[in-house]
């Protein structure tokens, strides 16, 4: 992958501004900058880790790229292939937007919720085959059936109601239903957070599994570090909607640079046998992503903040570290670093 990197996903300055409304006019009277100005390049065939804390916008920034929001700005460019070749998908033609819902899928954490428990399995997954076009229900049931077998079930459960399955089972069947239409992109939304530790790490096989078997690339969002660490080719940190430090995996943990992320890493629950998976707690609050601070928006809470930090917002820069591409957003770095700046990279 390293020498022969294709770019899928190509996000540039993308932005979700949710407006607040007040009074009986319903007059915006600001606006919570969920997803702040995100670029960044996500490549054919990698598992790109999305992590950060609680409303940090990872979420809305999935449900973004996959036109689920609306977004406020930004061009996120998606490479078809073939004679369709790179397209906006905020300006897709109705017909480009239905080839897009097959090649993007969305795995949530609480597959419960989006398997309706008045359907068998058969009834929940048929919707999305039926609408592309396989039309007997004969031939629905047997792609059904081997869909549950990828995902290591018995086939025959299809005729089986939701309730009937445990949560890591249910988390198979979700996979399976994006499996269905056999998509290229993958978000997987806290796909794995609610399970018991046993079985996320069957759930985060089959996932790594499935992607080698299938091509398959995935946006993995957690705020689970060391599943985002087993999982990920690279990992982007954010923080208020914004991206402020991407690298390789092991590079992230190993040459950590951003406070941020420095912040976040020390702060990995160590040893809980008990655990399910735990959100992460930094001291400080995380500012109000509708009044972000000014400058840095990470300055109130950096043991690092200089002058320029509470005044000047960093732009997320390219640094080589050990010969490895590193992006941080931090005028410390640009201090101590020489940079690129993302604009002038080719
Ligand atoms: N539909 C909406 N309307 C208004 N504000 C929203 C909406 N959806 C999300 N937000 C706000 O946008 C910010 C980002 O939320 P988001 O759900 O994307 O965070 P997240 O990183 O996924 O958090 P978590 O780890 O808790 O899932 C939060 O401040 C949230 O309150
Ligand atoms: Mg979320």
């Amino acid at each position: 992958m390293e020498n022969k990197k294709e770019v899928l996903l190509s996000l540039k300055n993308a932005k979700t501004y949710f407006p607040i409304k007040k009074g009986v006019m319903k007059k915006t009277v600001g606006y919570v900058k969920a997803v702040d100005d995100v670029t960044i390049d996500i490549y054919k065939g990698e598992t790109l880790g999305l992590v950060g804390e609680s409303g940090c916008g990872k979420t809305t920034l999935g449900k973004s790229i996959l036109q689920l929001i609306n977004s406020t700005g930004g061009e996120m460019l998606y490479n078809f292939g073939g004679n369709i070749g790179v397209k906006n998908l905020k300006k897709l033609t109705s017909a480009e937007m239905k080839l897009a819902r097959k090649r993007l899928q969305i795995v949530f954490q609480d597959p419960q919720s989006s398997l309706n428990p008045a359907f068998t399995i058969f009834g929940s997954l048929e919707d999305p085959l039926k609408q592309n076009g396989v039309a007997k229900r004969e031939d629905r049931r047997k792609i059904i059936g081997d869909l549950l077998e990828q995902v290591n079930m018995r086939s025959e459960y299809m005729d089986r109601y939701p309730n009937e399955f445990s949560g890591g089972q249910r988390q198979r069947i979700g996979i399976a239903r994006a499996l269905s239409v056999e998509p290229e992109l993958i978000i997987c939304d806290e796909a794995v957070s609610a399970l018991d530790v046993s079985i996320q790490a069957q759930v985060l096989n089959l996932l790594k599994e499935l992607k080698e078997k299938k091509n398959l690339t995935y946006i993995f969002i957690t705020h689970d570090l060391s599943v985002v660490e087993y999982i990920s080719d690279r990992i982007a940190v954010m923080y208020l909607g914004k991206i402020v430090e991407i690298a390789d995996a092991e590079a992230l943990y190993e040459n950590t640079l951003h406070p941020y992320t420095k912040a976040l890493l020390s702060a990995i629950p160590v040893a809980d046998l008990d655990k399910k998976s735990k959100r992460i707690v930094l001291e400080g609050d995380v500012p109000s992503p509708a009044k972000p601070p000014s400058g840095c928006t990470f300055h109130p809470r950096c043991k690092n903040c200089m002058d320029r930090c509470k005044t000047d917002i960093p732009a997320l820069k390219k640094y080589m570290v050990d010969g490895k591409e590193h992006f941080v957003a931090c005028h410390l770095m640009e201090e101590q670093q020489q940079a690129t700046p993302l604009s002038e990279q080719s």
